[in-house]
């Protein structure tokens, strides 16, 4: 952890501590032999999580469990259940406020509705951090901590082109669709339109072609980044227009959704070596997919990485200080810009997939056994 100096305030609150009789070095972290200025060493800490529907969502929640742990707070880290998530979170969230947590850590399942619970949260003073999914419409919200979700998207358009010209064994055109995520993540068009920055212009001078025609991104969402909804939706898209043609690409925002992809094609009888299908997550699966050379890509966005910085951002804020940000001009939520801390995300191919792994001994065993 980075060594933080003291602040006139860490100063002040030694000398309260000592005065109510409180030792001052619990959590034992490097740097606070001070004592807290912002918080107790050992304050209980929420993390709110979204549903399950992406390994990263599960690998977090153990992550911060240790993580915490490990730095000495308490770690209080809740998932929304499947059903009525959005009103669960709400409440878990309210709850944390009440049981004295001194921040929360949000990955929000509906960003747009959290307003009456940073709120209640801002009013008794908690600090909120939005996690890999940016909260919406609320001057409540103190920091942003993700992957550059921006990047992400043009380095899924990038890859798209890329996949075209290795594997289609033709020139453009090439007839490709469009998938993007549940609309009420605000991630969802991010991704689109960091893509869309690199597909739109491609469109436009013919070197791609929707068949479909569905390039807008209400056309294009998947409700609840669920897979059956992405592959129902591919059903239908190739029983309409691809019964005598070829698809020969498709924006898939995420892993989970590019395998739905997938297997929708293959039951269509199309020859998925020749398919380039996007993605995101490394998750297990789209690893061996891509090591037996059905889905094109995906994206390395390392969770114990984001897990590890906001964890960094934790300590800031219980020492007193201002947590560190890398960008203060791209996440406006509709009221204030949020300070964000942005990590790069990595694209992945069969080509790569050993050197992007080269950390992960999960995900390297995986690649080294496809050899
Ligand atoms: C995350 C993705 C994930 C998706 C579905 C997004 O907000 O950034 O990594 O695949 O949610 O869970």
């Amino acid at each position: 952890m980075k060594k933080l100096t003291l602040t006139a305030a860490a100063v002040a609150a030694v000398a309260a501590l000592a005065l109510a009789g409180c030792s001052a070095d619990r959590g034992g972290q490097a740097g606070d032999e001070s004592g807290s200025a912002g918080f107790a060493a050992d304050a209980t800490i929420g993390i709110a999580l979204p549903d399950k529907t992406s390994e990263n969502w599960v690998l977090a929640g153990g992550l911060f469990e240790d993580g915490l742990r490990e730095a000495g707070f308490t770690g209080d880290v809740q998932y929304a259940p499947a059903s009525n998530t959005v009103a669960e979170q709400q409440n878990q969230i309210s709850a944390m406020v009440t049981n004295g947590a001194k921040v929360i850590v949000i990955g929000a399942k509906d960003g747009k509705q959290l307003g009456t619970q940073l709120q209640q949260a801002a009013d008794a003073g908690v600090k909120i951090i939005a996690y890999d999914r940016l909260i919406e419409n609320t001057e409540n919200v103190d920091y942003y901590v993700a992957f550059d979700n921006f990047e992400v998207g043009k380095l899924q358009g990038q890859a798209l082109l890329d996949g075209l010209a290795e594997r289609s064994g033709h020139e453009a055109p090439w007839n490709i669709e469009l998938f993007s995520g549940s609309p009420d993540d605000a991630n969802s068009a991010v991704f689109f339109n960091g893509a869309m920055e690199v597909l739109q212009p491609k469109i436009d001078d013919g070197t791609l072609v929707v068949v479909s025609g569905q390039t807008d991104i209400a056309q294009t969402a998947t409700q609840g980044w669920e897979a059956e909804n992405a592959q129902s939706r591919m059903d239908s898209l190739l029983a309409a227009n691809y019964a005598d043609k070829d698809v020969d690409g498709v924006l898939s925002p995420n892993d989970n959704l590019a395998r739905a992809i997938i297997t929708s094609a293959k039951q269509a009888g199309k020859d998925i070596a020749k398919v380039t299908v996007t993605g995101q997550d490394s998750e297990v699966e789209s690893v061996k997919s891509i090591m037996a050379g059905e889905q094109y890509s995906t994206i390395n966005k390392d969770t114990s990485l984001l897990v590890e910085q906001t964890i960094k951002m934790i300590q800031q804020l219980q020492q007193g200080e201002e947590a560190e940000v890398n960008d203060t001009e791209q996440y406006d939520n509709g009221v204030k810009v949020v300070p964000a801390f942005l990590l790069a995300p990595v694209i992945v191919t069969k080509a790569n997939a050993a050197e992007a792994y080269a950390n992960n001994p999960n995900l390297l065993d995986i690649v080294n056994a496809a050899g």
